[in-house]
């Protein structure tokens, strides 16, 4: 199915809190990184401009910054309306309320639009839509992840994720995916699943993290290859 951009909702997080979420420590970031889905999140322009290395790969990537622009636009009330319809879902400690909530928001994806076009032409902004094979060698990657993607679409079904964290996992020693609840902030069908096929041939954990903005969403799901 086309994959179009009047169907996305872009919506991006920052440095900090992928750096809470994914508990990423100052010798986690000195490593080679890859984020699965970072769509118009700002972690890798951040992150880029501190001299780390992070490559982000998602399909929106297709589309010019232009565009991606326009679509944040059209989508952010509708996205700010549904929060506050469903506010008792979500955790107001670091972020205020809402109006703190698009500010945080809409200063990520501003500074990822102002990096895009650079990010592009140095290979920080791939094209590339899970679970279909990424164009990089076994192994090139230390550490991979997944925010707000992978679990918590449950719709996109089993094998897709299974397909999905296989090819991630090709890719790097250790994935990391952030939360491991669904879009209602209820466990994640896949969820359990996933772990039972993983643990026997990698190290698995769930980490408790330090960033909480869907009630009870602090869990992030670590599998490691084996060394
Ligand atoms: C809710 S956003 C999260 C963005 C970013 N990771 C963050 O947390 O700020 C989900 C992202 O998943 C991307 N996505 C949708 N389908 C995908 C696929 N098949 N493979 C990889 N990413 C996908 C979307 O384009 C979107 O950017």
């Amino acid at each position: 199915m086309a994959y179009l951009l009047e169907n996305v909702v872009p919506w991006g997080r920052n440095f900090n809190e992928y750096k809470k979420m994914f508990q990423l420590t100052d010798e986690d970031l000195l490593n080679k990184i890859i984020g699965f889905g970072d769509g118009p999140a700002s972690f890798n322009c951040e992150a880029s401009k501190l001299g780390y290395k992070v490559t982000s790969l998602d399909p929106i990537y297709q589309f010019s910054g232009e565009n991606i622009g326009k679509r944040i636009i059209e989508i952010k009330d509708i996205v700010i309306e549904q929060t506050k319809n469903n506010a008792n879902n979500y955790v107001w400690t670091e972020l205020k309320n809402l109006d703190e909530l698009e500010r945080v928001r809409m200063s990520a994806m501003k500074t990822f639009l102002d990096d895009y076009e650079k990010g592009k032409s140095e290979n920080r902004y791939i094209y590339h839509e899970l679970p279909q094979k990424t164009p990089f060698d076994d192994q090139t990657f230390d550490l991979g992840l997944s925010s707000h993607f992978l679990l918590m679409y449950t719709s996109l079904g089993y094998d897709f994720h299974i397909k999905s964290i296989n090819e991630m996992l090709r890719l790097c020693k250790e994935i990391r995916i952030f939360p491991i609840v669904d879009l209602d902030a209820k466990e994640s069908k896949i969820t359990n699943k996933v772990i039972e096929y993983f643990k026997n041939n990698y190290i698995v954990n769930i980490i408790s993290t330090s960033y909480e903005f869907q009630k009870g969403g602090n869990l992030m799901l670590s599998i490691k290859n084996m060394p």
